[in-house]
C-alpha cells in the first residue's frame, strides 16, 4: 500500500501560492480545498487559481469539492487542472450521475464523508472510487483537531476493501498520522503540520515515515 502526503494549501500563503507550492517538492499529492460558503460557511478558491497553478506544478492535484452542486461543475475542475475530483456525499447532486461525470471527463473519483456521516453510505460507490477522503474535522476551517472518533470509519472501508486509497483530512499531524494509518488509511493530508512548520519538505518527510512505520507494524502483528 502506497503512502501518500497531501498538504492542503489552505494553510499556505495565499499571496505566495507559487513559491509556497516550491516548498513541497517532495508531496505526492497537492490537496487543495475548494469551498462554496454554502456547503461549509467559509469561501476559498475556485477554478481560475488552480489552473494557474497548474501551469507551474507537475505534481498532481487532489482537489476536495466542499460545494453544494459538485456535478454542475466536474466539467470545469476537470478542465482547469484537477486530477482527483474528490466531492461530498453529503451535497446536493446526484452522487453515481457526478462520480460517472468525472470518470466520463477521465479524472479519479473520490468520495468524502464528514464525521458524522455513517460509513454505509459509501460502500455502494466504492467500485467506481480511486479514493474515499475521512473527514476527520468537521469541513470548512484548517488548524482543527483530529477527531479519534472516526477511525472505526477507516478500520470498515479498509476491511471491505484492500487496495482503494483511503485518505483522511484534518488534525494530521506526526502523531495523529499514526493512528490513521494503523486504522487502514494511507492517503494523509496536512495543511498547518507542513505549512507552519520551518521546513515543510522535513514534515512531509516525517509524517511519511510515521505513517510507513505504523503500517510495516500492523502488517507484522497481522502475520504473527
Ligand atoms: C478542512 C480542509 C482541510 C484542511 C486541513 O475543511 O478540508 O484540508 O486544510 O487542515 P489541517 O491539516 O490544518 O487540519
Ligand atoms: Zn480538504
Amino acid at each position: 500500500m502506497d503512502v501518500k502526503i497531501s498538504p492542503s494549501i489552505l494553510s499556505s500563503d495565499y499571496a505566495n501560492l507559487q513559491s509556497e507550492l516550491s516548498r513541497i517538492k517532495n508531496a505526492d499529492l497537492i490537496h487543495i480545498d475548494v469551498m462554496d460558503g454554502h456547503f461549509v460557511p467559509n469561501i476559498t478558491i475556485g477554478m481560475p487559481v488552480i489552473k494557474a497553478l497548474k501551469g507551474v506544478c507537475d505534481i498532481p492535484f487532489d482537489v476536495h469539492l466542499m460545494i453544494s452542486d459538485p456535478y454542475d461543475y466536474a466539467d470545469a475542475f476537470a478542465k482547469a487542472g484537477a486530477d482527483i475530483i474528490c466531492f461530498h456525499i453529503e451535497c446536493k447532486s446526484n452522487i453515481e450521475a457526478t462520480i460517472d461525470r468525472i470518470l466520463f471527463l477521465g479524472k479519479k473519483a473520490a468520495l468524502a464523508i464528514k464525521p458524522d456521516t455513517p460509513v454505509d453510505s459509501v460502500i455502494p460507490y466504492l467500485n467506481k472510487l480511486s479514493m474515499v477522503l475521512i473527514m476527520t474535522v468537521e469541513p470548512g476551517f484548517g488548524g482543527q483537531s483530529f477527531m479519534q472518533k472516526v477511525l472505526p470509519k477507516i478500520r470498515k472501508i479498509r476491511e471491505l476493501n484492500e487496495s482503494i486509497d483511503i485518505e483522511v483530512d484534518g488534525g494530521v499531524d506526526f502523531e495523529t498520522v499514526k493512528m490513521a494509518a494503523e486504522a487502514g488509511a494511507n492517503v494523509f493530508v496536512a495543511g498547518s503540520a507542513v505549512f507552519k512548520s520551518e521546513c515543510p519538505e522535513e514534515a512531509i518527510e516525517t509524517l511519511r515515515n510515521n505513517a510507513l512505520e505504523q503500517i510495516s507494524d500492523s502488517t507484522q502483528i497481522r502475520l504473527v
